[in-house]
């Protein structure tokens, strides 16, 4: 039997699935990792880590016997990959279970940020509807405009299949071209991120943060988008250089902004909060019941795999 710690009670059956093979220690970081970690992971053969935990090189030296990190997000950057990776630790995720929740949620931002959903529910709350008004709170036509997605993995190619059913011309940048098939089923077009920037209606960012992602969208680029435009990220908040984009808000570079995730989280640029052209929402993409309690049973069967000595299913590193 080995140790398993898990930084948060896990929802649905995973806690069980864990508790069948092995002794299981929940440790409630709410984030406060390494440091509540700490005591526990000395003896750990297994740690469950959310994506607020910061599985640092520190953490890592500090678990002589564990084998196995199962970070229950899709997202990564919160673990020092290459320490696992020296020290021969397995890491896996949980990618694909929360495909369609994700994208299903960048679409109600860039649908509320279009169309003034949020600002309009403040506006009604305020006592401030006094009637039906042909100028009332004129947001920006979704269909038939052009979409610019960054990033064509498995979220993105999710959120261009969802565009096709609003008439949209789809465009994508990242490095490498996706394949013919990804191209004919979303019919995105692929082209260079300045051509993306300056053409697209909504842009919906959907690259995992790494270090040549990080502030992929600064001023400049941010400037290089349509004053009519819609940005909405479901991503990382590190993509985009936060600081600029308030500016490019306040100032209209870009139209209005749907973000998901920020840049120092659960801090919000304060900026954001006095501005009505920004959806805000705390990291919630993935947060529906189904979906978590999947991500959960993805990351637990994966744990058990691995100490049994079998092949994970999502393996990172
Ligand atoms: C959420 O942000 C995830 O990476 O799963
Ligand atoms: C809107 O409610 C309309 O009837 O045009």
């Amino acid at each position: 039997m080995a140790l398993v710690v898990v930084s948060c009670a896990l929802p649905g059956d995973a806690l069980s699935l864990l508790r069948s093979e092995h002794e299981v220690v929940v440790v409630e970081t709410t984030g406060e990792s390494p440091n509540r970690l700490l005591p526990a992971i000395p003896e750990a053969n297994g740690l469950v880590s959310m994506l607020t935990d910061r599985v640092t090189k520190e953490l890592i030296d500090a678990a002589p016997e564990l084998v196995v990190i199962g970070n229950c997000a899709v997202g990564y950057d919160n673990v020092d990959i290459e320490a696992a990776q020296g020290r021969g630790i397995t890491v896996v995720n949980t990618p694909n279970v929360l495909t369609d929740a994700t994208a299903d949620f960048a679409w109600a931002l860039m649908l509320a940020a279009a169309r003034r959903v949020t600002e309009g529910d403040r506006f009604v709350r305020a006592g401030r509807f006094h009637g039906w008004e042909l100028g009332l709170l004129l947001g920006r036509e979704v269909s038939n405009t052009t979409l610019g997605i960054l990033g064509l993995g498995r979220i993105g190619r999710a959120v261009a299949t969802r565009a096709r059913g609003f008439g949209m011309n789809i465009l994508y940048s990242q490095r490498h071209r996706a394949a013919a098939e990804v191209e004919a089923e979303t019919g995105a077009r692929h082209v260079p991120l300045d051509a993306l920037l300056g053409e697209s209606d909504f842009v919906s960012v959907h690259v995992p943060l790494t270090s040549t992602t990080r502030h992929l969208l600064d001023e400049r680029a941010l400037r290089s988008m349509k004053p009519s435009s819609v940005l909405v990220n479901t991503s990382r908040g590190a993509v985009i250089d936060e600081a600029s984009l308030a500016k490019a808000l306040r100032e209209g570079w870009i139209a209005a902004a749907g973000l998901d995730v920020f840049e120092r989280e659960p801090e919000i640029h304060p900026e954001f909060l006095d501005l009505d052209n920004v959806v805000l929402a705390p990291h919630v993409a993935s947060a529906t019941e189904a979906t978590r309690a999947r991500m959960a049973r993805c990351v637990a069967e994966d744990v058990l795999r691995v100490l049994r000595g079998e092949r994970p299913e999502q393996r990172v590193v």
